[in-house]
């Protein structure tokens, strides 16, 4: 039998009161912006996955490098007994740490898309008979509260999920991880990092159209969710990147004039040809910055790994003081 658990936080209607504010406020706003957790339902996870095998899409491969090659140097660094993974999604990338964590009691992954969390604790426990898992289907950016699992706890945030929150977000994201961590526990952080524009833009907008599918599949979701009477094929995909800011945008535009129309909200959205509505940004690093977001959230930057060609980050970190 393997102990596994799985504690939903949100709500069974989460995809009603919360989506509803979202895109009741996110729609009626100049310009127009949804938040990005509304893309993964169970379409939107998959196409993620895709996403992450594209030739175009460098961030996973280079992430997982790093991870194959400091995974031991992370386990004698934290000894960690349990691995909290926020932004779990299919955990792909977790299994070179879990190889070499080998004091690991507990995993905790936590993912707002409940079929990543159960495809993923699948495939883990068949490598990891004894590991308790514990999966919670929550909003990491909404006061977490943690199983009781033995210490240390290492809190792993991959993928470069953390430049898909605003400086403001992030900032306040970084205190709620800070106030997680008691003394010998430590964050281990994957960054992507600032570089060639051409190489950015393609990784999110590559040739295959399977990123421009999954910006579009947040349209899918109003449809379905909110009964919106909308066509993703009215809008094109459009990934640029925002020097001044150093993040990649991605945003849906309307190929004509059109409506959207939400009953449940009571909502008729105009579009103008043209117009645009963001749906996510995709920042990007450099250490300095790291080093400043986590100083201003109480932690240090102890250990800084890149992969061998520069693109990605790995930094570990702990409580300061
Ligand atoms: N860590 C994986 C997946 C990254 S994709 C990797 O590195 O490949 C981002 C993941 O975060 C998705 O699985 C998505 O469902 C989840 N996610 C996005 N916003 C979230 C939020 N606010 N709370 C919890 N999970 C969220
Ligand atoms: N965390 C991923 C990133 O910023 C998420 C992502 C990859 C993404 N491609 C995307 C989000 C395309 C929206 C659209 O790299």
């Amino acid at each position: 039998m393997s102990p596994y658990r799985m504690t939903r936080t949100l709500p069974e209607d989460a995809t009603g009161a919360a989506l509803r504010a979202d895109v009741l406020d996110g729609l009626t706003r100049m310009p127009k912006a949804l938040p990005p957790k509304w893309f993964y339902d169970a379409r939107g996870s998959e196409l993620f996955e895709e996403i992450t095998r594209l030739p175009e899409y460098y961030p996973t491969r280079a992430e997982r490098e790093i991870l194959i090659g400091r995974a031991p140097e992370i386990a004698a660094a934290t000894g960690a007994r349990t691995l909290v993974e926020l932004g779990s999604g299919s955990s792909e990338k977790t299994r070179h740490l879990l190889r070499e964590l080998t004091g690991l009691h507990s995993y905790v992954p936590v993912d707002v898309s409940e079929s990543a969390l159960t495809g993923a604790a699948e495939a883990l426990l068949e490598g990891h008979p004894s590991l308790h898992v514990h999966a919670l289907i929550a909003d990491f950016t909404r006061g977490l509260v943690l199983p009781e699992t033995p210490g240390p706890r290492l809190v792993a945030f991959l993928g470069g999920t953390i430049g898909n929150l605003l400086p403001a977000e992030r900032a306040e994201f970084l205190r709620s991880v800070r106030a997680l961590l008691e003394p010998g526990d430590a964050l281990l952080l994957g960054t992507d990092l600032v570089k060639d524009e051409a190489v950015l833009v393609r990784a999110y907008d590559d040739a295959a159209g399977v990123t421009a599918a999954f910006n579009k599949n947040v349209l899918n979701v109003l449809a379905r969710e909110l009964d919106a009477d909308v066509d993703p094929d009215d809008f094109d995909h459009v990934a640029l990147w925002d020097r001044d800011r150093e993040w990649i945008e991605m945003r849906l535009r309307a190929r004509t004039a059109l409506s959207v129309k939400i009953p449940e909200l009571d909502l008729l959205v105009p579009f103008e040809e043209g117009e645009e509505l963001r749906t996510e940004v995709s920042a990007k690093f450099r250490q300095e910055g790291v080093r400043g977001e986590l100083a201003a959230a109480d932690m240090e930057l102890a250990r800084w790994w890149t992969d061998s060609a520069g693109r990605f980050a790995l930094s570990l970190a702990t409580a300061a003081g």
